[in-house]
């Protein structure tokens, strides 16, 4: 059994997996209420709730699979990237269960665990796949030639997707996180009202960049603020929204023809946009492609997508030396 810590950003979380995956108990503790007055997260606010909160959030895994620490067999944990204070709480706390209770420790690259995540829910994926990762840090387009073979073809050049829809709902003065309130708001929107740019990058087909669409949805915002009028705020989401997902859709499925793969696999926060999920089902599906996606629950930050990767890192062997440290940015 793999207990899985996860502390990368705004969620403590923690895990008990017993492999491949069954998912024995999945707690998390979010922060969204703490970080949504400043509009964004506050990485020392972060680092210490999570360090108030780890305890708990790991005793209350361990009950909630019924299970003793003395049934783990290993500890997996986020080593990376993320904010740095707030990783390092959930990487000293794993860390010290490990050589306490002599057990291996492995560290987790948090966007290969997102990546990962789909096996999780028992899937037979056909590798190789093209896996997109779409959360509040990343935008990264992976082809995966087994579940620790990843090539990364393609990745943002400026601002994630998430973090797009974060700063879109700053503007509109709506709350953080910004992704699930525009998925909302959009449904009730027409999202041919606005015609914001999408960067296609020709040079660089499988790279994103959203900071030009962010601009022009904030200038846009702001011109109708200055005017005096209602803002068609459900108008405006829609039509940004249908921008990002086009663009990730159609370089999804570009990427998965140009190099001949059956499957994409969506994962990370922002999959769990439903708009997301329909247009690239229904583009891969016109394109003879397998399309898989984990439950919404298993896209945002969770620990049992860490204890996951974590488990196909120990059957190699990859395990960490007591003086490893957490990275912040991704390599
Ligand atoms: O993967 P995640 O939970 O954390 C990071 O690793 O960043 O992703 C969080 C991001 C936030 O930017 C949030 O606004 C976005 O995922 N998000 C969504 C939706 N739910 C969460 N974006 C669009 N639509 C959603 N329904
Ligand atoms: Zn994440």
């Amino acid at each position: 059994m793999i207990l899985g810590i996860e502390t990368s950003c705004d969620e403590t979380a923690a895990a008990v997996l017993e492999p491949p995956y069954t998912i024995l108990s999945d707690c998390i503790s979010s922060q969204v209420d703490v970080h949504s007055v400043y509009g964004g997260v506050v990485p020392e606010l972060a680092s210490r709730h999570h360090l108030r909160n780890i305890t708990f959030v790991v005793e209350k895994a361990l009950k909630d699979a019924g299970v003793g620490l003395d049934a783990i067999e290993a500890v997996a944990v986020t080593q990376g990237p993320g904010l740095i204070g707030a990783l390092v709480v959930g990487f000293s706390f794993a860390k010290s269960i490990a050589i306490t209770r002599g057990l291996p420790l492995v560290g987790v690259n948090h966007i290969h665990a997102h990546l990962n995540a789909i096996h999780l829910e028992g899937h037979d994926v056909p590798s190789p796949y093209i896996g997109l990762v779409v959360s509040g840090g990343h935008t990264s387009l992976y082809l995966v030639k087994r579940p620790t073979v990843h090539m990364l073809l393609g990745t943002t050049r400026d601002d994630a997707a998430g973090e797009a829809f974060d700063k879109v709902a700053k503007v509109l003065d709506l709350p953080y996180p910004g992704g699930p309130v525009i998925s909302r708001l959009a449904e009730s929107g027409d999202p041919k009202r606005f015609s914001f740019p999408r960067a296609w990058l020709r040079d660089t087909p499988y790279d994103f960049s959203f900071s030009g669409l962010k601009t022009a949805v904030i200038t846009t915002v702001k011109g109708l603020k200055r005017s005096g009028g209602r803002i068609p705020v459900e108008d405006i989401a829609a039509s940004f929204q249908e921008a990002v997902v086009e663009i990730l859709s159609k370089k999804a499925v570009r990427a998965a023809l140009d190099v001949s793969v059956k499957a994409v696999v969506l994962s990370g926060g922002v999959a769990s946009n439903l708009r997301l999920r329909e247009v690239l089902r229904l583009l891969c599906e016109e394109n003879g492609l397998l399309f898989l996606v984990p439950a919404p629950s298993l896209c945002t930050d969770n620990a049992a997508m860490v204890a996951g990767y974590g488990f196909e890192l120990l059957k190699r062997g990859k395990t960490l030396s007591h003086d490893a440290d957490v990275y912040s940015r991704a390599f």
